[in-house]
């Protein structure tokens, strides 16, 4: 017989608005996956009079987080109240209440994710959260159920929209990074503090999903090097357009050997890179697995009806196993021991960029250090500057560890003729 599910919402944002809508909007096609129709039981808000875009019953909502928590009529909670510690309280006792939860609190489950999954599993309950990653791009089931059989070695994520769109405008319109920031702020892409965007926090949230599910291991924030765009000159974004590379904010995570690395930094791609494409706001993930090889994900990352589309896919994930009696299958399960990648193991290549003294055997005494570390140079780029007393100098590397990189690094600050090191990028992507 049908019936009625009810679903609860903790918070009535951007995101929770989207929920209702699609909701109302396309209850046709929900009834027909689910043989059941779905419907707002309750919302948790903070001002029951706000004016709102949405049309809701005034007797749906609440102040009181126990009137969806604790209601027995509801049978799925949404949480798009965002923050940490709030959030976390009424996770914990909503699960003690039996009630599944979806989420699209990425902060929260990056960093308490394990004790989430654990406190879901003990009341038989499900914890889904498709939309903490990538907003609508249907991304984490694909990881975990679509590539289920594969072992994927490698997941480079454009995650942060705000980064995006402010590279794109940098690198585009040769905006300086201030003036790209306000611009991306003026039209509502960044906060008004844009701190956790810009300084790659956002980014490292996310790929501390995206690593976990990848593989199943229990990475953590204090395990990502994080490194954002808020120093990033223009200087380098136009040298790359000379070497066809592409600045991106790239979140990285590899396994190599069973050891894995996780990080957030600018990065130069090649321009012919999938990952190069990706403009203003978008986001997009390119993963590389063994059977399946190359494959990339991409869409809106973030906005109200983009999220909400993924929470609802959790939402009739979670009624599906209420309906066959399946609930509390977590969709990560960390199962191999983690090891993280040592610097002498993380290979790439790197773009570097110096100011040296024009004079004679400069260039060759830059060029026997790395020699001697068996670094050699892919490209190089020379320009005057200074009325011809300096000289700066760019070149990509071919493929060397982190480490010898590094000791190349301090080695080039001690040369006489090196004025300074301007820059350094890593350069992924088979440059
Ligand atoms: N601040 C995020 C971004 C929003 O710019 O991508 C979605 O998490």
């Amino acid at each position: 017989m049908e019936k009625e599910i009810s679903i609860g919402l903790l918070g009535l944002g951007v995101v929770g608005s989207g929920v209702i809508q699609i909701i109302n909007d396309h209850q046709e096609e929900l009834q027909h996956q689910l043989g059941h129709t779905i419907k707002v039981g309750k919302v948790l808000v903070r001002d029951i009079e706000k004016v709102r875009d949405i049309k809701i019953d005034k007797n749906v909502l609440t102040t009181n987080p126990d009137d969806v928590i604790n209601n027995d009529d509801i049978d799925v909670i949404v949480e798009v109240i965002g923050g940490i510690e709030e959030a976390r309280e009424h996770m914990l006792k909503a699960f003690a209440a039996k009630k599944h939860i979806v989420t699209a609190n990425k902060d929260l489950i990056a960093l308490h994710g394990p004790e989430l999954e654990k406190a879901a599993q003990e009341n038989g309950c499900d914890l889904f959260y498709e939309a903490s990653v990538g907003g609508g791009i249907p991304l984490l089931r694909s990881l975990s159920a679509g590539l289920v059989s594969d072992r994927i070695n490698q997941v480079m994520g454009i995650v942060n929209g705000t980064t995006n769109y402010i590279l794109t405008k940098m690198d585009e319109d040769g905006q300086s990074y201030e003036d790209a920031l306000a611009d991306a702020q003026a039209l509502g892409f960044a906060e008004a503090n844009p701190t956790a965007d810009v300084e790659g926090l956002d980014a490292a949230r996310k790929m501390v999903i995206l690593a976990r599910l990848s593989f199943l291991t229990d990475v953590e924030l204090d395990d990502v090097e994080v490194e954002g765009i808020s120093n990033l000159s223009i200087a380098d974004l136009e040298y790359g357009k000379k070497l066809d590379l592409t600045m991106k904010l790239i979140g990285f995570a590899n396994r190599r050997n069973n050891q894995v690395e996780v990080s957030v930094q600018p990065t130069f791609l090649p321009i012919s890179h999938p990952l190069s494409s990706v403009k203003n706001e978008y986001n997009a993930v390119y993963v590389n697995a063994d059977a399946v090889g190359e494959t990339m994900f991409y869409g809106a990352g973030a906005g109200g009806l983009p999220t909400a589309t993924a929470i609802m896919s959790d939402v009739v994930e979670t009624i599906k196993n209420m309906l066959l009696g399946v609930n509390g299958n977590q969709l990560i399960k960390p199962s191999f021991t983690k090891e993280l990648t040592p610097p002498e193991n993380k290979i790439s290549q790197f773009y570097l960029r110096l100011h040296v003294k024009d004079e004679i055997g400069a260039f060759a005494s830059i060029s026997e250090l790395f020699n001697q570390r068996s670094i050699s140079f892919e490209r190089i780029l020379q320009t005057p500057k200074n009325n011809g007393s300096l000289a700066e100098v760019v070149v990509v590397t071919h493929l060397t560890s982190l480490s010898n990189f590094q000791e190349a690094l301090e080695q080039l600050d001690e040369l006489s003729v090196v004025k300074e090191v301007k820059s350094y990028f890593r350069v992924e992507g088979d440059a």
